[in-house]
């Protein structure tokens, strides 16, 4: 995609401009939406191809802003970098990944590449040229691929969160072998040892089982802890103490409870990755304005300002070994819900995951 726009741009620097033909001819060989956006972000040409990437024919969007077709959630985003972007002279091209509304009303994920054209002696960008295709990877894929992963690093976690018990369990059994005697205690740990493995291997499975969205009504505090039972290893390895502050009564909320304890578990991975050194994280299962409301506090890294309005964008990480699908996907989960997600950070200082659901109706 780059290479299209660099071939683009020699072209336009030796011809001084080009035609809109040459345009059409390049959008329809490369399967590709070319527009070119005046600076002040109104549709000037769109490639008579349009209609069969996004709907729109090219009468639809031209003298229109190119961000009221954008997601209400990737719109200030995109803004925001347009504006940064076109005063920096150097390197003025740049990709990003956002959510495009169609005719029919319905998003698609697409990759923009943009650049900014700029005359001789300008320092203001005459205007835009964006390249538009769309992104092979389906929701649901990226869906897929995250929850594999997901069960790839628990995967780690759990195996040796089974060492133990089947350490134990082994030592039992050479015991009473030796000693040629049922010794009655020794069976109740070892009871003890199998049910906690049992527990173990219950979570992973479902886990890694794949669901369709299934609404009931489900206590927060019951989520949680089924969550916690997978973690409690992590926690307790990077000396993070669990510090719940809980209502007096269950929470229930309606939702599906795999897809919240997802959501659960990927902020609390979150938020223990984000602390290399020992602290808290403090859990509040609470009502609030008649909604149900779990709040996930760290004491990490923080996030910095300008980064914050990247969390929740797809495969923005800042982790060596991160994919930055693990937000987005909680987001997906909680708006498919019809909550609210909202993150407080302070570089240096903690982050604050906060997620509202609506209450179950009371029978
Ligand atoms: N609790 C947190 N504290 C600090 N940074 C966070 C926290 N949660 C998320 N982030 C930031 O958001 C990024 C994206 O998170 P996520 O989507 O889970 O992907 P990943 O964990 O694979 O990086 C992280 O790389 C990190 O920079
Ligand atoms: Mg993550």
């Amino acid at each position: 995609m780059g290479s299209l726009m660099n071939e683009i741009l020699a072209l336009e620097q030796g011809d001084n401009n080009l035609s809109q033909q040459t345009y059409d001819i390049f959008a329809r060989t490369f399967n590709r939406l070319i527009t070119k956006i005046t600076p002040n972000g109104i549709f000037s040409y769109v490639s008579t191809n349009s209609e069969a990437i996004v709907g729109y024919s090219p009468q639809d969007l031209l003298g229109r802003k190119f961000t009221t077709f954008l997601h209400t959630k990737d719109r200030n985003f995109i803004q925001k970098k347009c504006e940064e972007i076109q005063h920096l002279n150097d390197d003025n091209l740049f990709t990003n990944t956002f959510r495009l509304r169609k005719k029919d009303g319905s998003y698609i994920w697409i990759e923009s590449t943009m650049a900014f054209i700029y005359k001789q002696d300008s320092v203001d960008p005459v205007e835009i040229v964006n390249i538009i295709r769309e992104v092979p990877v389906e929701h649901d894929e990226l869906f897929r691929n995250f929850k594999l992963s997901v069960v790839g690093e628990l995967a780690a976690g759990i195996a040796h969160e089974i060492r133990n018990p089947l350490t134990s369990l082994k030592g039992f059994i050479q015991l009473m072998k030796s000693d040629r005697n049922m010794n009655e205690q020794y069976l109740q740990i070892m009871e003890y040892e199998i049910d906690r493995i049992e527990s173990i291997a219950k979570e992973f499975m479902y886990l890694a089982r794949p669901t369709d969205t299934n609404y009931q009504k489900n206590s927060l505090q019951t989520i949680f802890e089924s969550c916690m039972s997978l973690l409690e290893g992590e926690a307790f390895q990077s000396r993070v103490t669990i510090i719940r502050k809980f209502f007096k009564e269950d929470v229930f909320v309606l939702c599906d409870d795999q897809k919240i304890k997802q959501v659960m578990i990927n902020l609390l991975k979150n938020a223990l990755e984000s602390m290399d050194q020992p602290g808290s994280i403090t859990i509040c299962i609470e009502k609030r304005d008649n909604k149900g409301c779990i709040s996930i506090k760290d004491e990490g890294c923080g996030i910095p300002e300008e980064f914050l309005h990247k969390i929740g964008q797809p495969f923005f990480t800042t982790k060596q070994n991160g994919n930055g699908l693990g937000l987005m996907i909680c987001y997906k989960i909680i708006e498919e819900h019809n909550g609210d997600i909202i993150v407080h950070s302070k570089k240096g200082m903690g982050t604050t995951f906060t997620i509202t659901l609506p209450l179950a109706a009371s029978e």
